[in-house]
């Protein structure tokens, strides 16, 4: 017999997933006259909004007959989803596997295990397409492991579908929709594509406005529709090396590009002046939504989701030791890329896409410069071509000097802003060759590893 249940329970709790609050900020955002107002996605039982997602995979895993009693779900996952699967799954009896990349804090791992799940640790640096990387990891387990049922946030429509179905109309629910734009970390897409599909459809003028660290792929293909090769960057779940099928670009107004040491600065002190005890992609989301206000000809009200907790960067964000040996604290002395501009004007040299690679190569050779950055009929910038990209195209000899070098274009290069610190520009050049400084879509200069070189051997130096 089904026993009723006591007044003021729930059944279980998965039934406790949502509901959490919406918060005024009031102290991080000093002389801002847009209000920033944020979703608090960590009250959530697990622990942050992917239980949401973790709770819509599995009832839609279910219902299509893709998970079976006792059968084991394999993800991979930085944490949250991780954690939201393994909360839902745990009441309901299914085992977990899960795979993660070696940069997530231990935390991350001691949390899943706390649920009985088995994570599997794999490095970070290399390509998704090798078989060591987390990806192929995750795919070869679903192989091996009988009544595996594979979540793949990436590409399941259950992931942008749970925001669809519970993030987005809550939100509606309390407030009225009442705002003007809406503000996420970019990740899997889940959250901006289920949100964003749910408001515009409530009402088409709402501003879907997406969240990237620099080192990620989004920024600079939303920009320029160019995949140029990601590198690495410390705040955790947001940014990716491979597009998911499961964000929708097309619903985006705008992206804003953030940096390592803001997000972890803003994430310090929206736990120490408002009190509110997040995550690293929280703070990115915030700093993305002043950015992102700053920019705003009239004051708005702008809702930010801040999608995790302080509870799981204890050692690293909130760590002073870690933050200086990183860079991250106010006592890196090693100044902004707008340092090294200001000691050593750059003049960019750039040529349209329509330009001939004979005129390409002279432009080069007048110069004496390796690479040129290439703009398009709208003068924005749209990659590069180089040296190397020159001479493979006539060594092969396939087309004739009179070829535009719009067919040349590569995507081997980074961008960042003039904010951008110093200390990072160092660890990008250790992926990238060349970086592009940009603000506003305009491209203020190209650099390569010597300019940092001669800035930071020269006496004026910050
Ligand atoms: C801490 C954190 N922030 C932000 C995100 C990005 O959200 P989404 O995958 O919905 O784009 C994730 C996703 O895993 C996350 O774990």
């Amino acid at each position: 017999m089904i026993k009723p249940l006591m007044r003021g329970a729930v059944p279980d709790i998965t039934a406790a997933i949502g509901k959490t609050p919406i918060v005024r900020l009031n102290h991080v955002v000093e002389d801002l006259d847009s209000e920033i107002y944020v979703k608090v996605e960590y009250m959530n039982p697990a622990g942050s909004m992917k239980d949401r997602v973790g709770l819509n995979i599995i009832r839609d895993a279910e219902e299509r007959g893709m998970l079976q009693p006792g059968g084991t779900i394999i993800e991979a996952t930085s944490g949250n989803t991780g954690a939201g699967l393994a909360m839902v799954a745990a009441p309901r009896g299914y085992k977990c596997i899960f795979v993660m990349p070696d940069k997530m804090s231990q935390e991350k791992i001691d949390n899943l295990r706390a649920y009985g799940a088995k994570v599997v640790i794999c490095p970070t640096a290399v390509e998704p397409s090798d078989p060591r990387s987390y990806y192929s990891v995750a795919r070869r387990l679903v192989e091996e492991t009988p009544g595996a049922f594979y979540a793949n946030q990436y590409h399941n429509p259950a992931n942008p579908e749970a925001h669809y179905l519970s993030t987005a109309p809550e939100i509606w629910e309390q407030t009225g929709g009442e705002f003007d734009a809406f503000v996420a970390g970019m990740g899997t897409g889940g959250t901006l594509s289920g949100c964003g599909r749910f408001f515009k459809e409530q009402r088409d003028d709402i501003k879907i406005v997406g969240v990237d660290p620099i080192g990620s792929l989004y920024y600079e293909y939303v920009k320029t529709g160019r995949l140029t090769k990601a590198f690495s960057y410390y705040v955790e779940g947001i940014g990716e090396d491979v597009l998911p099928s499961t964000m929708n670009l097309s619903i985006l107004d705008d992206v804003v590009q953030v940096d390592d040491r803001e997000c972890f600065q803003m994430t310090r002190d929206l736990v120490r002046r408002e009190g509110i005890f997040c995550g690293g992609s929280c703070g990115a989301a915030v700093i993305g939504a002043i950015k992102y206000a700053r920019g705003l000809k009239k004051p708005q009200r702008i809702l930010v989701l801040l999608p995790d907790s302080a509870q799981k960067y204890l050692s690293k964000i909130f760590n002073d030791d870690w933050m200086r040996s990183n860079g991250f604290l106010d006592d890196d002395t090693t100044g902004t890329v707008a340092h090294l501009l200001k000691r050593q004007p750059t003049r960019v040299i750039s040529i349209d896409d329509a330009t001939s690679v004979r005129q390409a190569v002279s432009i080069l050779k007048e110069h004496g410069i390796s690479q040129l950055p290439v703009l398009d009929s709208a003068q924005r910038h749209c990659g590069i071509v180089s040296e190397i990209d020159l001479l493979n195209y006539l060594v092969q000899n396939e087309g004739g000097l009179d070829m535009p070098v719009r067919e040349l274009v590569s995507s081997d290069y980074a961008t960042v802003s003039p904010h951008t610190r110093l200390q990072l520009l160092k660890n990008i050049f250790n992926d990238a060759k060349v970086v592009l400084v940009t603000e506003n879509d305009r491209l203020l200069a190209v650099l390569t590893k010597i300019d940092l070189i001669d800035y930071l051997a020269s006496d004026s130096a910050v």
